[in-house]
């Protein structure tokens, strides 16, 4: 199935006008997202990039539904003719990957299943074919401590796709990997990627992951968080590796750094 194909039948995600405001006890809150109007294309990788604290993790907060904005809209858009309707199934994977320590891989991938009340036998099918798709099988009766850093994130990814989220996150996936380990796991990611159709929305600290990744790069400004800039990532599919060391992806990485140099800046000095 071809992302463009996959992608009428996944939601696109428009926000208009977004703001938040963490209120704190002292008074005065923090803006940490300040009018913001975008729309997440339906099946295609949107990556996020922005000074830290700009507020990437809250705006992935609200669009999940876990949290409101305190003011603007959300809207998940379906079909060619963006018909507004309800919330996809969606989930999300943390950098911290929240396994849970006394429970199998295998019972990790399977809990939110069992949480949605799936019975044991199809839970344990789903969770099995999920555990293949990151390639972990093998694994499966192993407990966290038992696993690689690497390892441990792709059973978050796995415990991610189990749920056949329509809209996937992720935010920081790779963050607290080593740099072979995490480079491995975005090729992977990359398969995933290009073979699922999921409309994604990848928050990373990374330039050069967000352009492997992407089809189009969203820049933060500094806190409050608002919209620097869009940048298509006109590279082919299906990406390899050796296209991190591109031209293109040169010049790419020297757009998006150029816009991302001075919002870091503002974000060190405030
Ligand atoms: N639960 C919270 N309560 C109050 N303020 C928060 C909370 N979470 C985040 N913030 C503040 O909101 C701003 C944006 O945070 P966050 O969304 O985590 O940024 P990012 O993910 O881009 O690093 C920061 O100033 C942060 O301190
Ligand atoms: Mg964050």
């Amino acid at each position: 199935m071809s992302a463009a194909l996959a992608g009428e039948n996944f939601a696109a995600v428009s926000i208009e006008h977004l703001t938040h405001r963490w209120a704190s006890r002292t008074g005065r809150g923090t803006t940490a997202l300040s009018d913001i109007s975008f729309e997440f294309p339906a099946g295609k990788v949107t990556a996020i990039v922005g000074p830290s604290g700009c507020g990437k993790s809250t705006l992935l907060l609200i669009l999940r539904g876990l949290m409101k904005a305190s003011d603007g809209d959300v809207q998940f858009l379906y079909g060619p003719e963006r018909r507004p309707g309800p919330p996809p199934r969606m989930s999300t994977v943390w950098q911290a990957f929240n396994l849970l320590p006394w429970r199998t891989v295998l019972d990790n991938v399977a809990f939110g299943l069992e949480l949605a009340g799936v019975g044991r036998a199809e839970r344990e099918e789903k969770a099995a074919a999920a555990i293949r798709s990151v390639e972990l099988a093998g694994f499966e009766n192993h407990y966290p401590a038992q696993l690689s850093g690497g390892m441990r994130q792709r059973v978050g990814l796995a415990r991610g796709l189990v749920m056949s989220p329509e809209i996937l996150f992720l935010d920081e996936p790779f963050g607290a990997l080593d740099a072979q380990t995490k480079l491995y796991l975005q090729e992977q990611m990359s398969a995933v990627v290009e073979s699922s159709g999921k409309t994604i929305i990848l928050v990373t600290h990374s330039i050069e992951e967000a352009i492997f990744l992407g089809d189009q790069v969203l820049v933060m400004t500094a806190r409050p968080g608002r919209v620097a800039a869009t940048i298509p990532v006109d590279l082919p599919r299906p990406r390899s590796f050796e296209m991190q060391s591109s031209p293109r992806s040169g010049e790419l990485f020297n757009e998006i750094y150029g816009l991302l140099r001075d919002e870091v800046r503002k974000a060190m000095m405030s």
